[in-house]
């Protein structure tokens, strides 16, 4: 069994690729999760090239067999899980007078219910974790728009503002068990999601996925006296 393992979804590209890679070099064995296999696989590839213990499974997480196998074959492959990684996104924009319904219930499926289900399924080996150290680490994927609501970004909006109140109803129901939670909340990221915008903000203007990695590679490093809710990522004249 390794000393640290990892479970990160959405670790195909951008900020959960970035995320994987330095939870790796702090010497985790990686589960990574996402949803197109071919991209999956070649991300696992880079990790593995790096160096690192790598399991991938290809999955939607909107669907909760997928999330139960993710957690059944980290748990078979590595035995131990000591940080989760809740990654996995997606944002369809449209007015408040035009949302289908299939794209709310996408977004409500994938960026807060897989949360959910996640901790569910994970909380043994969490709770064995954090006896042993006292410092399991949860660490969810909000955004800026989390902490104020964007317009037609509305039900993206509100499923990131709900991974908030989440994480901070995991940190009061369990920091007892030595689990931390922290919810990530960036603006705009350098990656394939925020491709529509570089028009107006080009990529050069944008956070990197190696700074939310760093700030997460120092979330891992506190003590566990010491919990830190959340983390807000603002670009330069980017206020709330
Ligand atoms: N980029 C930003 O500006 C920004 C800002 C704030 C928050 N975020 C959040 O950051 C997280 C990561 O996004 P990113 O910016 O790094 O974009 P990204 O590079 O497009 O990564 C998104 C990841 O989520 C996976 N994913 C999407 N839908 C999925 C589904 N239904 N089932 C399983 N996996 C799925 C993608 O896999 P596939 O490519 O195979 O679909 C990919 O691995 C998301 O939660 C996003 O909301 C991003």
């Amino acid at each position: 069994m390794p000393d640290r393992a990892a479970i990160v979804t959405g670790a195909s590209s951008g900020i959960g690729l970035a995320v994987a890679r330095m939870l790796g070099e702090e010497g985790h064995a990686l589960t990574v999760a996402a949803r197109r296999p071919d991209k999956l696989v070649a991300a696992a590839q880079e990790l593995r090239d790096a160096g690192f213990e790598v399991e991938e499974v290809a999955g939607n997480m909107a669907d909760e067999e997928t999330i139960k196998r993710v957690v059944a074959g980290h748990e078979e492959r590595f035995g131990r899980l000591d940080v989760l990684v809740n990654n996995a996104g997606v944002g369809v924009g449209a007015a408040a007078g035009d949302h289908e319904t299939k794209r709310i219930d996408l977004q409500l499926a994938v960026n807060l219910r897989a949360i959910v289900l996640f901790y569910r399924e994970a909380l043994p080996l969490l709770r064995t974790a954090g006896g042993e150290h006292r410092n399991a680490l949860v660490v969810n994927t909000s955004s800026i728009s989390g902490k104020s609501g964007q317009p037609w970004l509305s039900v993206y909006s509100a499923t990131k503002a709900g991974v908030v109140g989440y994480t901070q109803a995991m940190n009061k129901e369990l920091n007892g068990d030595g689990i931390k939670s922290v919810a990530l909340c960036p603006g705009f990221v350098e990656t394939p999601m925020t491709e529509f915008v570089r028009e107006h903000v080009p990529a050069e203007d944008m956070i990197r996925v190696e700074d939310i990695a760093e700030a997460v590679r120092f979330v891992l490093r506190t003590s566990p006296n010491c919990v830190i809710p959340e983390i807000v990522f603002q670009r330069p004249g980017e206020a709330l």
